[in-house]
Formats: C-alpha cells, structure tokens, sequence
C-alpha cells in the first residue's frame, strides 16, 4: 500500500496557504516554502541532495510543548545561514497527531523557529486519507485529544463524528459523565467547528461503519464504554449485537515521552486495555489495524515525501504521478527515542535508512539497547545533526 501519492498531491496544495500565513509568523523564521522549493529544484538540476532526515517529535524534538536537545538550533542548520533558505530535505515522522497537519505545521514553526510546511508533517493518522473512498459518506467516529474529528473531515471523510459528540446524542452511556464537568464543554465547542456537517443526525438509528483512533484517548472510561457499545452492536449502541465495524489505529506506541520524567502510556496502552475487557465481554476477539511506526510502508512513504522535497518543483504535475522506481538517496536519517518505534522502523526498513538514537525520550539508557540496537546513539537532537552535517560535509 503505497500512501505517499495522496500526501504528496496535497503537500503540493498546500504551499500557497503556508506562504500566505507566513506574515503572521515571527520575522526570524527561516522559510521554506516556496523559496526552498525553487532552492531545491535548482539543485535538483544539477545534483540531487543525496540525504535526507527524519524527525521524530516526541523525546527528540519536543517534549509537550518544550523544545529539547538543542532542536531549534539543530534545525536552522539545515537552511543556508545567509538566505535561509532550505538546504537539506527533512521531515517529521511522528506517530503522535490530534490535529491537521496544516495546524500541526504553524505549532511547529512557533515552537521551533523555522517555517514547517504542511508537507513536511508526516503524523500517525496521516495514511488514514487513504481511506476515505471506503467510508467518504459513511458514519464513522473519529476518537482522542485534539480535533480528531477536524483531521478526519480534513480528509475528506464528510460523515464524522468526535467519540465526544457522538457519545453526547446517547442518554446515560457514560454512566460517569456526571462527574465530568469539562465533557459539557468540549462537546460544544466541538459542535461549532462543525456546522458543515449540518443539524445533527439519526445517530440512533444510523449504524457507524468504523472507529478511528486519531490520537491518545482523553477519557478511557467513556472511551472504552462506548467504542464496546459501538463494536458489539455492529456500530448502533444500545441495540442487539452486531457484527463489529472495522476499528483503525493511528498507531501502536505502549508509551511515549512527554513532560513528565518518566513515559505516558500511549496508544498502544490503550488498545490493550480496550482489547481486554472488548475481549472478555464478547464472543469474538476484537479485529482492528495499527498503523503508524514501526511499519514499513511508513518509512516507504517518507521517502517518498523526502525525495519529493529534494527534488520538487514547481508542482502538482511533476507530483501527480510519480512512478516509485527506487531511491536516488544514498542515506536517510531517523532521529528517534524509541527503540522498539523508531529504531525498529528504521532497521526493518533497510536501505536507505539509518538509525540515529537520541537519549532525551523514552531511551535514556548508556549502551546501545540489545533488542533494536540504533547505527549510531547519541545525547541529543542536536549532537545528531551534527554528525549528520559532518558525515556529508555540507556544514
Ligand atoms: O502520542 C505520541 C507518541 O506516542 C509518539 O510520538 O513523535 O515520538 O512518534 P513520536
Ligand atoms: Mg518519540
């Protein structure tokens, strides 16, 4: 399954709005679109960058909201000092997401000082694009923190639902919601953001066709409580038992770095405990997908992006219908804190790949780990773009 078409064809799109939003970014941002694209594509006629780099967000480049391992700094090293225009190709690769990759790209470019296009921000839920021809008018319910249902809908799946709005069309579902002040709230806010969607639904007797996890769930115990109404009842909750909808996760991370010094369970933490009790209160074992790192058709698509930026242009049409005929890169680089993620990925994935560990995330260990050992361990972000501007000599 190749993803790198749509996310591609989009990228492209979406240079015009970024170059129109960069006014309302601070002065000092170095930016990339378009001048880097006409920088690169200058290049791309005589010689092709032959590297590229993969950032993982979480433990490497933030935590929360909080820049780490010198990540601001590392990154204005990849643009020309006196133009500031893009030198060296990279993207994020991060499983995390909640939020469009439009907004996701602004919050970065605040966060880290450089100008992030859209293109560039490759999340766990991006490939759920892929399919929006299987459920495009279908009701489906889109669960996590963020605007899971704003991604969803960004993708062109015009029938959804947050689990938030969705739960709240259900009297007594969540016998706990009496006790959770801020589920009044959210819900109406949530409900302005949509008004395309118009007045609201038969939700009752319409039967959701799949549930979306978009990112980490905010309330487990509504959450889980009604993706098993959901899935035992074949998508109407409250009603006989069913045959259980399709269920997509963004990804599969047991836990991940955040503020707090120790890792946050994640998505991953979630499913198992979702996939036990759905399994212990129903005849058959819970079905569902994991996307996200460590699969290889993420990395696949990366590189796709990556080799895109390096060599693009003036647009869609050289876009559009880009054959996948191999790489012209002779390495690429995964910055990333989790071992058993980002490593794993990287190492499965194969050539071009190579595997950089940082020590600011979930591994904070001295020795290379045994079970998915990186080509190279590192302290910092910053330590890793370094060695990589080294490597290339292009510092
Ligand atoms: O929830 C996000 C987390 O599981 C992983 O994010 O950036 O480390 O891939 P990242
Ligand atoms: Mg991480």
């Amino acid at each position: 399954m190749s993803f790198g078409f749509g996310i591609l064809r989009r990228a492209s799109h979406s240079q015009r709005p970024n170059s129109n939003k960069k006014q309302s970014l601070p002065s000092l941002f170095f930016s990339i679109f378009p001048r880097s694209f006409s920088q690169l594509h200058s290049q791309s006629q005589t010689q092709l960058p032959s590297f590229g780099i993969a950032f993982d967000i979480d433990g490497v480049v933030l935590r929360d909201h909080t820049p780490i391992g010198g990540s601001p700094q590392a990154l204005r090293k990849l643009y020309d000092h006196n133009s500031g225009t893009l030198k060296i190709p990279y993207v994020f690769l991060t499983n995390g997401g909640g939020f469009r990759e439009s907004k996701r790209a602004m919050q970065l470019s605040e966060l880290l000082g450089v100008n992030i296009s859209p293109s560039q921000v490759l999340q766990g839920h991006s490939p759920f694009k892929q399919l929006v021809n299987r459920y495009e008018n279908e009701l489906v319910v889109a669960v996590g923190k963020g605007e899971p249902a704003a991604v969803m809908f960004e993708y062109g799946f015009k029938n959804v639902l947050s689990i938030d709005e969705y739960a709240s069309y259900f009297d007594d579902i969540d016998p706990l919601a009496q006790y959770k002040e801020w589920i009044t709230k959210t819900v109406a806010n949530q409900s302005r953001t949509f008004k395309e969607i118009g007045s609201r639904k038969s939700v009752h007797s319409e039967r959701v066709q799949a549930a979306f996890i978009v990112s980490d769930s905010v309330d487990w115990s509504r959450d889980i409580q009604v993706l098993c109404d959901i899935l035992r009842s074949g998508g109407l909750p409250g009603k006989e038992i069913g045959h259980q909808p399709p269920l997509y996760f963004a990804h599969d991370d047991l836990k991940y770095q955040a503020t707090f010094p120790s890792e946050r369970l994640g998505m991953g933490a979630f499913r198992i405990a979702l996939e036990s009790i759905f399994n212990r209160i129903h005849f058959n074992a819970l079905d569902y997908t994991s996307f996200g790192k460590p699969n290889a058709f993420v990395f696949k698509n990366a590189e796709t992006v990556l080799k895109q930026l390096a060599s693009s242009l003036d647009h869609e049409v050289h876009v559009v219908n880009h054959p996948d005929d191999g790489s012209h890169f002779k390495t690429l680089y995964m910055i990333g804190d989790n071992p058993s993620v980002d490593i794993k990925g990287a190492r499965q994935a194969g050539h071009p790949w190579f595997s950089i560990l940082t020590r600011t995330g979930v591994f904070k260990g001295k020795e290379n780990p045994s079970d998915f050992p990186a080509d190279l361990v590192v302290d910092t972000v910053e330590e890793a773009v370094d060695y990589i501007l080294r490597k290339e000599r292009t510092s």
